[in-house]
Parts: structure tokens; C-alpha cells; sequence
């Protein structure tokens, strides 16, 4: 690949910046200094980048604890974006696994990665995604058994059966709290099926995907990158 697309994807700067850094001499490949952006390297070439080892990494994955009030896309003219949110420098591929409402916080991971976001999000492979919600009225069990046997929310889409687990329940402030395990990723679907049970979701958080979970030392808006241990849980799937 190109010298200025490598460095490009490694988050070393933009194509133009680095275009104009590389033909001053800012480039050394294999120990000799490169001045022509377009020069051949692979993953396997010695770059130096302003006189930084620059080593190729083709996928990368972070867990970013993902803060309300941000849309979950990779970029954006007006809005701030999860991806937004990671740290400088960063590659410039970088997208959400799936979405989280705008409103929604939690756990979502951010990758380069397509072919994993694919495993991730078929509907063919039913990955339990756990969400922790606060929601308006009383849940009691005749609501576990409606999540249990395959909600139809209101436009007549049917849903894959969910588990319903009822945390905490107060006739004072009359709400509810939840976690509700689904298996598929229809549009706004834990709103929904709240919905079509006549609650309300006031908050709603994404707890786990996967074998992935939210690391709770994350505060919203932070990020890490996934450890070993957590990519070859994901390897897996
Ligand atoms: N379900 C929703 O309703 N919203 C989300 O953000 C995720 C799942």
C-alpha cells in the first residue's frame, strides 16, 4: 500500500498533512528516507514517522463507554460522533458496531473491522445483547412471561422471545428497573417492547454484547482498547 495511506491508517495525521511531512523528509522506510508519499510499503516495512516507530496494525478495537447525547456514527458536519469521543491520533476507518440511540449509554465497540461487525450484528447469529433499563410502571412477572414468549410491537414486527429480569420495582416513584437480554437488533427494540407492555424507558444503558462486557471503570465517554483476552472472545464467535 501506499506510504501516506499506512500512515493515514495508523492515525499519524491526514493524507495532506502527511503528503507534505513525507516529501520534507519526515519518512524513513527500511532505513532509507522516503520522499514520495506514494512509495510501497507493506505491514511488514520498518516506517518511521518523525522519528516514531509506526507499526502496522490492520484491526483495531476499542470499548467505549458511550456518554447520551452523542449519535453513534463515525462522523458528522454538525453533530459529535462516538467516534468523536476516541483519542488523538486515531485511524480514520474507524466506525460503531450497530447504533445506540442518541439517548442510550453503554457499551459499544469501535472497530475497522467489517467482517467482525457483521459477525456481531447478523441477525443469523443471535448475539445476546444485555441492557440495563429504567422504565414508568410496575413490571411483574406476567411482563417476563409477554418478553419470554416474543413481543409484537406495535407495528406489527415480531420479536425473537427476551428475558426479562425485574431488578427492582417502587410504588412510590412508580417506575421500574430491568435488564432485558435480546438476540437481535430491531430499531429502537427495547423502547419498543417497553412500549408494547404500556412502560415507558426513561434510561437505558447496554451492559453487555456478546461475550463483551462494559468495563465498569469506565466513565461515560471514556474508552480503551480491548484486551487480549477480550479480542479472542470475540475470535470465536
Ligand atoms: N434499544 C433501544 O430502544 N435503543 C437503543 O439504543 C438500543 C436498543
Amino acid at each position: 500500500m501506499r506510504l501516506d495511506k499506512y500512515l493515514s491508517d495508523m492515525g499519524a495525521g491526514t493524507r495532506s498533512e502527511l503528503k507534505k511531512d513525507i516529501r520534507k523528509g519526515g519518512a524513513v522506510v527500511d532505513g532509507n528516507v522516503v520522499k514520495d508519499p506514494g512509495f510501497s510499503v507493506s505491514a511488514s516495512s520498518s516506517v518511521i514517522f518523525r522519528g516514531t516507530a509506526v507499526a502496522y496494525e490492520e484491526f483495531v478495537y476499542y470499548m467505549l463507554n458511550k456518554p447520551a447525547g452523542v449519535i453513534s456514527a463515525s462522523e458528522d458536519d454538525r453533530e459529535e460522533t462516538v467516534v468523536d469521543l476516541l483519542p488523538e491520533p486515531r485511524r480514520r476507518d474507524l466506525f460503531p458496531v450497530g447504533r445506540l440511540d442518541r439517548d442510550t449509554e453503554g457499551l459499544l465497540l469501535i472497530t475497522n473491522d467489517g467482517a467482525l461487525s457483521h459477525r456481531l450484528l447478523s441477525p443469523k447469529h443471535h448475539v445476546d445483547k444485555v441492557y440495563y433499563a429504567v422504565v414508568s410502571g410496575i413490571l411483574d412477572d406476567s411482563d417476563v412471561e409477554l418478553f419470554r414468549q416474543g413481543l409484537v410491537l406495535s407495528d406489527g414486527l415480531e420479536c425473537l422471545p427476551a428475558d426479562l429480569k425485574i431488578l427492582s420495582v417502587s410504588d412510590a416513584s412508580y417506575e421500574s428497573e430491568a435488564e432485558v437480554t435480546i438476540r437481535e437488533g430491531k430499531f429502537h427494540q427495547i423502547k419498543r417492547m417497553f412500549e408494547s407492555v404500556g412502560s415507558e424507558v426513561t434510561y437505558l444503558k447496554r451492559l453487555s454484547m456478546g461475550p463483551l462486557s462494559l468495563d465498569p471503570s469506565l466513565a461515560p465517554g471514556e474508552s480503551r482498547r480491548l484486551s487480549e483476552e477480550e479480542m479472542a472472545a470475540l475470535e470465536v464467535l
